[in-house]
């Protein structure tokens, strides 16, 4: 086998070398999205993925895809987008079957009916909160509970992130959970499914941030939406707090976004809490 010879190269001027510099921190630079025109919703029907959408929307019109399970809820989606002045549409996506997820994000990222025009930023938010016991005591519904939370996510942001970088950049928000950096006892399987999706979006994060693509990792504690309906908490939030919190991180440079704020500091104390006394208490 013949290797190429070094080429000799004469020594880079300061010149050069600031240049270069100046690229690479350009580079590491946060991507700020202030005012997007086009927005993708993976998990189209989700409660506090909509509001993001509605947030980075206000006061003017959006081009929003929408992709999820196609049914009514989805196909209202739409109209309630399109009365309130945006141009919306729907991509059939199931977290289940995992041949949906190519063509989805191919639709969802289609220029033909945007005159050429890029996507901005791509929500995720598709996620499931089954019975805290039979997610564990049922393998199946264990492993359904892996491939809705973790293994569809963790492929469409793969997905998402190499389209973004091959259009030359953009956004993607990870809705993750809390419960992923400290699990609830009574619901560890559903952390379990988010840790695997807050770790690989964290990764993610890194892995693009110099290809002109952000990675936003949102955590909300206990959110009221359907997900969360009949129940109540301590330190809940709204769907509106979120996607406010949301859309200011992404106008700016933070990383992760904890919502609400509050949630971060009481799961970075449940962290030191012994075992002992975690049992005890039934968190
Ligand atoms: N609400 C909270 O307190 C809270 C807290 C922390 C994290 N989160 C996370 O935030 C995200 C959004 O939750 P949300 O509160 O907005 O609840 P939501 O309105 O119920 O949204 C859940 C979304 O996931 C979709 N989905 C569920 N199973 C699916 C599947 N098999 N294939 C495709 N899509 C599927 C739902 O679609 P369908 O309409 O078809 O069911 C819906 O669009 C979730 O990932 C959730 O885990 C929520």
């Amino acid at each position: 086998m013949r290797f190429p010879r070094p080429s000799r190269q004469a020594a880079p001027s300061p010149t050069d070398e600031r240049t270069a510099e100046r690229s690479r921190e350009r580079a590491q630079e946060q991507v700020r999205v202030a005012e997007p025109s086009r927005v993708v919703l993976l998990g189209g029907t989700s409660e506090i993925g909509l509001a993001v959408v509605r947030r980075l929307g206000r006061g003017r019109s959006l081009d929003v895809v929408l992709a999820g399970r196609p049914g009514e809820r989805l196909a209202d989606a739409v109209v309630a987008l399109a009365a309130e002045g945006h141009r919306a549409r729907a991509v059939p996506l199931e977290a289940r079957d995992r041949t949906t997820w190519t063509p989805a994000l191919e639709s969802s990222f289609d220029t033909a009916s945007t005159a050429g025009e890029r996507v901005d930023v791509v929500v995720l938010a598709l996620g499931t909160a089954p019975d805290g016991e039979r997610s564990w005591q049922d393998p199946l519904a264990a492993a359904d509970l892996v491939q809705v939370n973790s293994a569809a996510p963790v492929a469409l942001a793969a997905g998402a992130a190499q389209r973004l970088r091959a259009q030359g950049g953009g956004a993607l928000v990870v809705v993750s959970s809390a419960a992923a950096v400290r699990a609830r006892s009574t619901d560890f399987a559903h952390g379990a499914s988010k840790a695997a999706l807050d770790a690989f979006a964290s990764g993610l994060r890194e892995a693009v941030r110099g290809d002109g693509v952000r990675v936003l990792v949102v955590r909300p504690g206990f959110v009221r939406t359907r997900l969360t309906a009949g129940r109540s908490a301590w330190l809940a939030t709204t769907k509106e707090a979120v996607a406010d919190l949301t859309a200011h991180a992404l106008a700016g440079d933070d990383d992760a976004v904890w919502a609400p704020p509050g949630a971060r500091a009481v799961v970075e104390v449940l962290r030191w809490v012994p075992p002992r006394l975690l049992r005890r208490l039934r968190l």
